[in-house]
């Protein structure tokens, strides 16, 4: 697969890259085929554990990020950061069985904490430690504008897809300005098309963006795509490989034939122009309509 440049980072990276799954078939095949970029967090379970088990073989093969400082939920029920220190970059170091993160993210941290400055200067510890390369940011709107102003971050992991477009509009410019390396989660839409006949067929958190891709109205053969998952998949992949500044689209999945479909995808490259212009001004319109601002999803 050929890789490009990951921002101002010396790394070259595959624009499809590998999110959480434990299946190892789906990991193996994905890094034969060339994906260099491995997600993982503390609260993925037991996910990092599992890749020190199955793929410290292949460690010099792909750029290991993992996330820390996800939200610890209060006797109150409210949600906040945890507090990060070294001792949460030794615990992913131990489990994932490496000498060196290429990056740690801080997941969703809140606008706050991230203010406060102490888990970034974590971040700087550990990288002037050498165990880790690159600090990163993992989140949304406008902590991920925060992030990618301060000048701390190297990577930025956002939404972005078909249905979660309004990042490409604020946070990607500012990326490319500064040279920060982006990575998208959730870029298939969670496959929310799935949700058209039956929104049970999609998880809780994906509903947000069956609603969205109902309401932008999209007709598939218009674009020259088959109405049915495979072009729906295939529109939402090669919609993200034509954003410039986005560099690699981290899809979970389960499922080998789904991650051979996404390779083969790949290999297609990014949408004609014209289709491009014409999904973006489908989720603008859309939103306009809705009377509602459709921010990144978590
Ligand atoms: N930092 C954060 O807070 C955060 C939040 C969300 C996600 N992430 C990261 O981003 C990664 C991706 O996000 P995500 O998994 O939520 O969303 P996603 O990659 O957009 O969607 C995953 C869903 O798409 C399906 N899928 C994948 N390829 C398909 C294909 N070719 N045809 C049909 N269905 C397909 C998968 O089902 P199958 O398993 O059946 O293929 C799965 O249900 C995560 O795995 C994680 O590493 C981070």
């Amino acid at each position: 697969m050929k890789k490009h440049p990951f921002g101002n980072t010396d790394i070259q990276i595959s624009p499809l890259g590998i999110g959480c799954t434990d299946n190892v078939e789906v990991i193996e095949l994905l890094l034969d085929a060339g994906c260099n970029l491995l997600d993982t967090a503390q609260c993925y379970g037991a996910h990092e554990a599992f890749l020190g088990e199955h793929f410290r073989h292949r460690r010099d093969e792909f750029f290991l990020q993992s996330k820390c400082g996800h939200h610890e939920v209060l006797p109150d029920g409210s949600m906040r950061s945890l507090k990060i220190t070294m001792a949460d970059i030794d615990a992913a170091l131990r489990k994932l069985r490496t000498d060196h993160l290429d990056a740690m993210l801080l997941h969703s941290y809140d606008l706050d904490a991230l203010q406060r400055g102490d888990a970034i200067e974590v971040l700087q510890a550990a990288k002037a430690a050498g165990k880790i390369r690159f600090a990163g940011y993992s989140g949304d709107n406008e902590r991920a504008l925060f992030a990618a102003r301060h000048g701390a971050f190297d990577v930025i992991e956002t939404s972005i897809s078909i249905a979660d477009q309004t990042q490409i509009d604020t946070l990607l410019p500012l990326c490319r300005e500064k040279g920060i390396g982006v990575v998208a989660k959730r870029p298939v839409a969670n496959a929310a098309w799935r949700g058209f006949e039956d929104l049970k067929q999609v998880a809780a958190k994906a509903s947000v963006y069956t609603q969205r891709l109902a309401e932008m109205n999209l007709y598939l053969p218009a674009f020259g795509f088959t109405d049915d998952n495979a072009g729906w998949s295939e529109l939402a992949l090669r919609f993200n490989l034509s954003l410039d500044g986005l560099h690699s689209s981290i899809i979970g999945t389960k499922n080998p034939a789904h991650a051979r479909a996404n390779l083969a995808v790949v290999e297609k490259g990014p949408l004609p122009p014209e289709v491009l212009q014409q999904i973006r001004d489908a989720f603008h319109r859309a939103e306009a309509a809705s009377g509602r601002v459709w921010l990144g999803e978590n």
